[in-house]
This record gives structure tokens, sequence and C-alpha cells, in this order.
């Protein structure tokens, strides 16, 4: 019974890769800091950043995963036998991945419960001046936001239940084309408002006086978090990826689409801010209080528009979810006797109980510190500042340094059978190119969070 199971199509494959790019980093992140960091000249930098060291690192996993035909700490292991002690690395991956998957469901859970407040007439009745009360008083119940985020785990899991075809590959095929089209509504609406030209002058006219060292470093940031990559996902679904897909090509397309969607949520979003006079906020301010404001401001088509657009959100995250919980359930199903349902049980409830604490970290549990942070923030430290990139960073030095080259182009190529006549380069910046810069991510990300 256990012929192992891959994505049915490069189609599928690229739906599913593609969805878990796409999350809540391309819709309430990137815009914002693309705002702050000079529009246009931060958007330069980044897409140098995601194609050099964010794209490089997705084909170094997907070469890892479909090569090893393994989840993470078994993938490092037989691609390296003599050498085991690089389990660990994959047991970090999974963890980082049981980490951020435990804030990313408070998060989604927040914005099910926005998109139902939207559709309900709640989010109508709420002022602009009353807004940010509203999203406080939401966070900190002591128990709405785990209801969220326990509906929200619940389709998630019931869709990874489905297996890699008829769940995550079925849901993707269908999901990411029906957000392209939530993204292009919305951005039809934002551009054709009154004096849109304002937030599309913030979000693209480039001005590189606003482009500081750390607008260079949130690029980097930003990239590798919003391709999904330096966490072992995408060894999992480099693994699915059918054999004779061209890793190259594959890599290019899901990069190019997260970064589209990224760029077009920005178009979708700061026109309407500048045109009903609200000032560009970041993540959470963003999202749940100047956009609610914007779509009050709309009348009763705003309702529509607000609906559409948490849909687009809980959708994005949706996807990115299942690629999270997928990496822990398939790494639990491969190292235990576990099947795939008891295995996504058991991850789930994980992910019920760290997430409510997570959640009530806001609210009942606010005087719980870690170190000094309520658990949410603690975790967010984890998740921005130090796992992932230390995770990339291994990653890469496991395939510039321990790989056999004649391995790595062998796979690229498809066993001699597609020309990869830009291995030279992509080698270099694996070998030299990434890992300096990660170190650099990591180190100042370090040095900054102990100021
Ligand atoms: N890429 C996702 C986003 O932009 C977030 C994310 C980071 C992620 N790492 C991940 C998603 C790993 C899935 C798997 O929101």
């Amino acid at each position: 019974m256990s012929e192992k199971q891959g994505f049915s199509s490069s189609f599928g494959a690229i739906m599913a890769a593609v969805g878990s790019a796409v999350g809540l980093g391309n819709i309430w992140r990137f815009p914002y800091i693309m705002g702050q960091y000079g529009g246009g000249a931060f958007l330069l930098v980044y897409l140098a950043f995601v194609f050099l060291i964010g794209m490089v690192l997705m084909m170094t996993e997907f070469v890892m995963g479909r090569r090893s035909q393994h989840t993470p700490p078994q993938a490092f292991v037989s691609l390296r036998p003599d050498r085991k002690g690089w389990r660990f690395l994959g047991y970090l991956c999974v963890f980082t991945c049981l980490m951020i998957i435990s804030q990313y469901v408070v998060i989604s859970g927040w914005t099910v419960n926005y998109m139902s407040d939207s559709a309900s007439g709640v989010m109508a009745t709420i002022s602009a001046t009353g807004m940010a009360e509203h999203f406080q008083s939401f966070v900190s119940h002591p128990w709405h936001p785990v209801l969220f985020l326990y509906i929200f785990t619940l389709i998630t899991a019931v869709i990874i239940l489905g297996g890699v075809q008829k769940g995550i590959e079925a849901v993707s095929k269908v999901l990411m084309p029906i957000l392209l089209l939530l993204v292009i509504i919305l951005c039809v609406r934002s551009v054709t408002l009154p004096n849109s030209s304002i937030g599309l002058a913030y979000l693209f006219s480039p001005d590189f006086s606003h482009l500081s060292a750390e607008g260079v470093l949130a690029a980097l940031g930003q990239a590798l978090f919003s391709l999904s990559v330096g966490m072992g996902t995408m060894i999992v679904y480099g693994s699915y990826i059918p054999e004779n897909d061209n890793i190259f090509k594959t890599s290019l397309m899901i990069t190019a689409s997260d970064t589209l969607i990224a760029v077009l949520a920005g178009v979708a979003i700061f026109p309407a801010v500048f045109s009903f006079g609200q000032k560009p906020a970041g993540g959470p301010g963003l999202v749940f209080q100047v956009l609610p404001t914007v779509f009050n401001s709309m009348g009763t088509v705003g309702t529509i528009f607000a609906v559409l657009f948490f849909l687009l959100l809980a959708l994005a995250a949706l996807t990115s979810a299942i690629s999270l919980l997928e990496t822990i359930v398939a790494w639990l199903c491969e190292s235990s006797s576990c099947g795939r349902k008891a295995a996504t049980l058991i991850v789930s409830s994980v992910v019920l109980i760290i997430g409510a604490l997570c959640a009530l970290a806001y609210g009942p549990l606010d005087s719980f510190h870690v170190l000094g942070d309520n658990l949410f923030d603690f975790v967010d430290k984890l998740n921005s500042i130090y796992l992932p990139p230390i995770c990339a960073i291994g990653t890469v030095i496991f395939l510039g340094w321990q790989m056999k080259k004649e391995d790595v182009i062998d796979e690229l190529s498809n066993h001699g059978s597609i020309t990869t006549g830009y291995f030279p380069f992509y080698y270099f910046l694996v070998r030299f190119v990434a890992p300096i810069a990660l170190l650099v991510v990591l180190f100042t990300g370090i040095y900054n969070s102990l100021q």
C-alpha cells in the first residue's frame, strides 16, 4: 500500500507550492513594508533577493526533497548517510513549522472572524474611531479567538486527511485561481476610486532615500518568508514533485506568481486606503483596523468588498497552513508507525493547544511571559528572527558543501535529460552568497532584538 504518493501533475505541484508561498505575508506584510521602505526602490531590491536567494533556496529544497523522497530529518540522513548529525537540522525544520503554524492559525482565526462579522453586518456598525477598540476587545476575549482558530485548524486538518492528491492538490487547484480572481477584483475597485494615484505613488514611486540598510534586510527577510523557504516545507513538497518536472522552471513560476500576488495585493490596498483619507499602517493595524474603516466608507458595496477581502486573506492563509501542517504530518508518518489519520489527529491537537495558548496571550494569559515577552510575541520572535534563518543557512550549506555536486546536477537535469546552463551560477549562489547573506540577516536580527 505504501507506494509513495506525490502530486499528479506539474500544474497541481505549482498550484500547491504557490498556495504555500502566497499567504498572510503577501497580503498584509509585503505591501506595507514596500511602501515604508521606498516603494519602487524597495521593489528592485526585493526582486533581486527573491530571485537570487529565495528562488535558489526553493530549488535547493526541491532538489533535496525529490532526490531523497523523504521529509526533513530523514532527507538529510539519506543524502549524507555518513553524517547522521544533520538530522538535527531536520528536527529543527519540523519544529520551526510547528511554531509558525501555531502562530499562523491565530491570525487566520482573526481573519475568519472578521469575514463573518463583515458578512453579518457587525463591522458596518463600528465607527472609524471604534475600530481599534473593537479589535482589542476581540483579540483579548477569553474564548472567541480560540473558537475561530479551532474552526480554521479543523478545516486545514480535514484537507490534510484527504491526502496529497485528493486533499492538498485538489484544493490548491481550485483555490489559487479563485484567489487570483479576488485580488484582481479588489485591484480594479481600488484603482478606480478617486485619487487612487496617491496610493499608487506611495507604493511604486522609487524613493531611494527611504531604502535604508534596515530596508534591505527587511527585503531579504520578507523574500524568504514569502516563498516559505528555509523550514523544510519545500523539501516535503519537493518529494511530491513529478519526476520529469524541470525544478528550475517550476521554482521560477512559483517565485514569479508569489511576487505578482504580493504586488497586486499592494495595488488592491493602498489606493483605497489613501482614497478614503486613511493612513497606511502595518500588520494587524492595516488589515483589522484601517481596511475595515475603508470598507465602511464605501457604503453598502463596502460590505461585499470587505467579505471578499477577508475571504482572500483566509484562503491565502489556508493553503499556507496546509503546507505547514503537511510538513509535520508527513514527518510523523515517516518516523513512526502512525498512519496519516492518526498523525493528522495528533499534530492538529498539538497545534490547537499551542495555538490557543498563543491566542490567549492577548487576553487571559497576558501576564504569562517567556523571556520577557507574552507567548504570542515570544513565538513571533522565534519565527521571525531565529528559526528560519538558522534552518535556511543549514539547508544551503548542506546542499552546497555536503551533497555531491554530480548528484545535484543529476537531479536538476532530470538525470541528464534537460540542460542546466545556469548551474555554475546557482551553485555559486548556494555555496557562498546565500550563506553569507543569511548570516547577516540572522546576526542583525539578533542584534536588533537585544537592543
Ligand atoms: N509564505 C507564507 C506567507 O507569505 C508564510 C510562511 C512562511 C509559510 N513559512 C512558511 C507558509 C512555510 C507555509 C510554509 O504568508
